[in-house]
């Protein structure tokens, strides 16, 4: 059975998706969900599921190093074999990466190579695209830009708002992500393709 440490920021809906997931013949299970924010909705949904969990305030580190190392201990003692950043907000120092490195999942907002970093579904609208989507890859040193790992479609649709595309986008991520986990899991890279 495979351990699995999932990183959130926010609501943690991504998350929960991946803990619903892990159940029955899945080959893996939660072990822990960490979060830079200690007022991270998702920590106490963990919480109630009986899950494990790490706050830590980035804002009270003298620096992103001193941040990770503490954040880089809680994780390491889980024991995890895999990490899935889900809605994590923090940009993650090349040395953290390293450390997790070919273990290391993420979701992103966007058709990847498509829109990069913040405001995905406002640049999507802004540039006229037909079709939005999310992509989760593995974390390397290039900002949201390792190898796809899979990669779900919605149209964007007449009169959509960034609020109304980010969330028929939000519903295709929590079926993609814990597809891509339950596959990634197995030892299988084959990417993902929905729609
Ligand atoms: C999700 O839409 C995720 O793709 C995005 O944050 C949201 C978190 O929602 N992540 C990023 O933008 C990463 N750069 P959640 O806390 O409900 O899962």
């Amino acid at each position: 059975m495979k351990r699995v440490a999932i990183l959130i920021s926010g609501g943690g809906s991504n998350m929960l998706a991946l803990v619903r997931d892990m159940a029955g013949d899945h080959p893996a299970r939660p072990v822990l969900v960490g979060s830079n924010d200690p007022g991270a909705g998702g920590l106490a949904k963990a919480e109630a599921l009986g899950i494990p969990t790490a706050a830590l305030d980035h804002r009270a580190y003298a620096s992103r190093a001193a941040f990770e190392a503490d954040l880089a201990d809680r994780i390491d003692a889980a024991r995890p074999d895999i990490l899935c950043l889900a809605g994590f907000m923090r940009i993650l120092t090349p040395g953290f990466i390293r450390r997790y490195q070919g273990r290391m999942l993420n979701i992103h907002p966007s058709l990847l190579p498509k829109y990069p970093g913040l405001q995905t579904h406002a640049r999507a609208l802004a540039a006229g695209d037909t079709a939005a989507g999310c992509t989760v890859h593995e974390v390397t040193a290039d900002l949201d830009a390792g190898p796809i790992l899979g990669q779900a479609r919605v149209p964007v649709l007449p009169g959509d708002t960034e609020d109304s595309l980010a969330a028929r986008v939000l519903g295709m991520e929590h079926r993609l992500y814990p597809a891509v986990l339950r596959r990634f899991a197995a030892g299988d890279r084959t990417p993902v393709l929905l729609s």
